[in-house]
C-alpha cells in the first residue's frame, strides 16, 4: 500500500535518527504528537521493521486512551483511510494496536506506582521484541522510571533493520528538571535532541497564531518559554 500522509519538514531528521535516545522538546501545538504517531504507524506497518514492538508510556495509565491511543488510531485512519481495518486490529480493553501484515504490536502502560513498575518488568510480546518506547509528557516521570524503561531494551536483535530507541515528547520545563541534565546538558553519541515550536507547524491554524501573538504581548516571559521554547 502506498502511504501518502503529510509531515512537517522540521521533524524529518528526528524521524530518521536511529540513536538510542530521541528527545523531543516542543511548545504546545508544535506538531510533536501527530508527527510521532504517524512516524510509528508507518514504521510498524513496514515489513522491513518486522519484529518491532512499541511500548507507549505515560505517568498515568488511564490518560492513554484520550491522548497517545487516540493519536495513534487517528494516524492509522489518516494513513490507511477506509482500508484501516484490513491493516490494523484496534483493541480497546486493554488498549492495543496490532498490524495485521507485520504482526507488530503497540501496548500502553503507566508508571504511577510500584504495581505499574512491576508490570513493566514482565512485558513480553508474542512475536518479535520490544524495540521502541515512546514516553509522552516525559517530564511527568521520575528519572528512575526512565532507567527502568531503558533496561527493557536489550539483547541481540534478529532483524538487522531493527534498533533500540526511547523517544521522549514533552513541553518545556524548568531548567532544573532532570530531563535537561540527563539529555541536554551533555553531548553524547547516543543522544539526539530536537526542539520545535508552533511556528514550525504548517498545519496550525490562524487563530492559534493570533492567540500566541496576544500571549506575547500580555505575558512575554510565558510566551518565551511555552511559545518559543527558549
Ligand atoms: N503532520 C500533520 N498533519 C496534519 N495536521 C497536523 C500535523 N502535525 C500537526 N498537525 C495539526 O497541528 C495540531 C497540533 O499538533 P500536535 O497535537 O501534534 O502538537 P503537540 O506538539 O503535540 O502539542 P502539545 O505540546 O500541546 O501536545 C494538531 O492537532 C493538528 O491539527
Ligand atoms: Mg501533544
Amino acid at each position: 500500500m502506498n502511504v501518502v500522509v503529510p509531515f512537517n519538514r522540521h521533524f524529518k531528521d528526528a524521524n530518521q535518527i536511529r540513536k538510542r535516545y530521541r528527545v523531543m522538546k516542543g511548545s504546545a501545538g508544535s506538531g510533536k504528537s501527530v508527527n510521532i504517531a504517524q512516524d510509528y504507524i508507518i514504521k510498524l506497518s513496514d515489513m522491513r521493521y518486522k519484529g518491532a514492538n512499541l511500548l507507549v508510556v505515560r505517568k498515568v495509565d488511564a490518560t492513554h486512551r484520550n491522548s497517545t491511543f487516540a493519536e495513534l488510531t487517528a494516524a492509522i485512519n489518516r494513513i490507511f483511510g477506509d482500508r484501516a481495518d484490513e491493516y490494523w486490529k484496534v483493541t480497546q480493553s486493554p488498549l492495543k494496536l496490532q498490524n495485521k501484515i507485520t504482526g507488530n504490536t503497540v501496548i500502553f502502560r503507566g508508571v504511577n506506582d510500584a504495581r505499574d513498575r512491576e508490570k513493566l518488568k514482565s512485558i513480553n510480546f508474542p512475536k518479535g521484541k520490544l524495540v521502541w518506547i515512546w514516553v509522552e509528557e516525559a517530564t511527568e516521570l521520575q528519572e528512575s522510571d526512565v532507567d527502568i524503561l531503558d533496561d527493557r531494551l536489550r539483547g541481540v536483535l534478529p532483524n538487522p533493520n531493527l534498533y533500540y530507541q526511547i523517544s521522549f515528547t514533552f513541553n518545556p520545563v524548568s531548567a532544573s528538571h532532570w530531563i535537561k541534565r540527563k539529555y541536554f546538558d551533555i553531548e553524547h553519541e547516543d543522544i539526539f535532541t530536537h526542539h520545535s515550536t508552533y511556528l514550525e507547524n504548517r498545519f496550525i491554524d490562524e487563530a492559534y497564531h493570533r492567540r500566541m501573538m496576544l500571549r506575547k504581548q500580555q505575558d512575554p516571559d510565558g510566551y518565551r518559554v511555552y511559545g518559543l521554547n527558549a
